[in-house]
């Protein structure tokens, strides 16, 4: 039985008072005042703050980790595209435990060519119709379509096709590559299974890497593989996500500066949203809700809100001087839409000592006006929690411009 879960405030009225923790003023009391010194200090103080307290430690990139191709088929999507199905097995003494990247590449392209990257929820075989993608093995949530006894069946074939559009990337010139989050780990409580179950010394400690911190692991694993095939540029990978994958991808593309561009939709509290404002899904919620998905360390933030060192304008603000775009909707609450938007002005601190530009307004703007600066996308659409082809219009936009 879940225990009793704190109401949820979705009202203006009840945002409480409350102060950032400051991003550019050291530990030791100094301030940052160049990006030298961000790069150099303070990034790395609110790395090791955010990996002890929310997110959990992680492993190095493993020493025996192996990369096996076992498809390549260069007629995928009416011969528009080579697809690869790469097996990445973490070590190759723990052979069940491994993740499977499918990458279509363009055939029209004929150099290293830049790719977008991002999670799916329930298996590859999700991502495009095509029988040829290895229907996952992993762990499936019975909530997902066409899932019977939590594993995925022929009925999940290209049930994501939107959410992820593949086609259209090849169309527009860039790879695609997906993941299933549930190989890296499965998202369900058990902080010491799949990946984790590698690294025993790790378990049973408050601050061991959790289900999130395992999912962006896991992509930058996917960035080890990249860069040793030939037909992507390793330069110019954009991570996407959408919801708790959202919160995955931004946490990786925070850790791991091999990312180009970080997109984020509607990952909410956890991911690009304020904890501190109290609106939406309460830190309470969530770890009693997905226990699984931070270290046992952040639980202690459960009803302690006013007393965390850290907030995720710290996540975001670990992506500059990378291009970052937030996208978001009117009636997804539940990841407050105006707390997505304030973390990302108050992030914009960070891109500035960079020499970009902050966004040119104070306030959440209205919908469906996005914004695009320099290095920083924003916008609210209307509708609910999800991704549409609204949203990947302006990703393209922005990608096109600044990768
Ligand atoms: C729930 C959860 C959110 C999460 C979302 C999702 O709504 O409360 O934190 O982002 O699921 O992943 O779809």
């Amino acid at each position: 039985m879940l225990a009793s879960v704190k109401a949820q405030t979705l009202e203006e009225s009840e945002v409480p008072k409350y102060t950032l923790p400051a991003l550019t003023i050291l530990n030791n009391g100094k301030d940052v005042k160049t990006a030298k010194v961000w790069e150099s200090k303070r990034r790395d103080e609110i790395i090791s703050l955010l990996k002890n307290e929310m997110y959990g430690i992680m492993p190095k990139k493993p020493k025996r980790m192996v990369f096996k191709v076992f498809d390549m088929d260069s007629t995928a999507i009416n011969g528009k595209a080579t697809r690869k199905q790469v097996r990445v097995i973490f070590d190759k003494k723990a052979d069940s435990i491994f993740m499977d990247i499918l990458i279509y590449i363009p055939n029209k392209i004929k150099q290293p060519v830049p790719l977008i990257l991002g999670l799916n929820f329930a298996g590859n075989q999700e991502a495009l119709n095509d029988p040829k993608i290895k229907i996952t093995e992993s762990w499936v949530s019975k909530k997902s379509k066409g899932a019977i006894k939590n594993k995925a069946t022929e009925a999940s074939r290209g049930n994501a096709e939107d959410v992820f559009p593949i086609e259209r990337m090849i169309d527009e010139g860039y790879a695609a590559a997906t993941i299933y989050a549930g190989d890296i780990d499965p998202d369900y409580l058990d902080l010491n299974n799949a990946v984790q179950s590698l690294y025993p010394k790790l378990q049973n400690r408050k601050d061991n890497f959790s289900t999130i911190g395992a999912w962006a692991w896991g992509l930058s694993r996917a960035m080890d593989y990249f860069e040793k095939d030939k037909q992507v540029d390793e330069k110019r990978v954009v991570l996407t996500g959408l919801s708790r994958l959202g919160k995955a991808a931004l946490w990786a593309g925070a850790l791991d500066q091999r990312f180009a561009m970080v997109i984020s939709t509607e990952s909410g509290k956890g991911g690009d949203a304020l904890f501190k404002r109290e609106f939406g899904e309460s830190v309470d919620r969530i770890t009693k809700v997905f226990p699984q998905w931070f270290c046992l360390n952040f639980d202690k933030y459960a009803n302690n809100v006013s007393q965390m060192p850290f907030d995720q304008h710290m996540v975001l603000a670990l992506v500059a001087p990378r291009p970052l775009y937030i996208g978001t909707a009117i009636e997804d609450l539940n990841e407050d839409p105006k707390g997505e938007f304030l973390s990302l002005k108050a992030a914009e601190l960070v891109y500035k000592l960079f020499g970009f530009n902050g966004l040119p307004i104070n306030q959440l703007p209205k919908v469906n006006q996005p914004i695009q600066t320099d290095k920083l996308g924003f916008h609210i659409r209307e509708g609910k929690h999800g991704i549409t082809a609204y949203d990947w219009h302006n990703y393209f936009v922005f990608i096109k411009s600044r990768l």
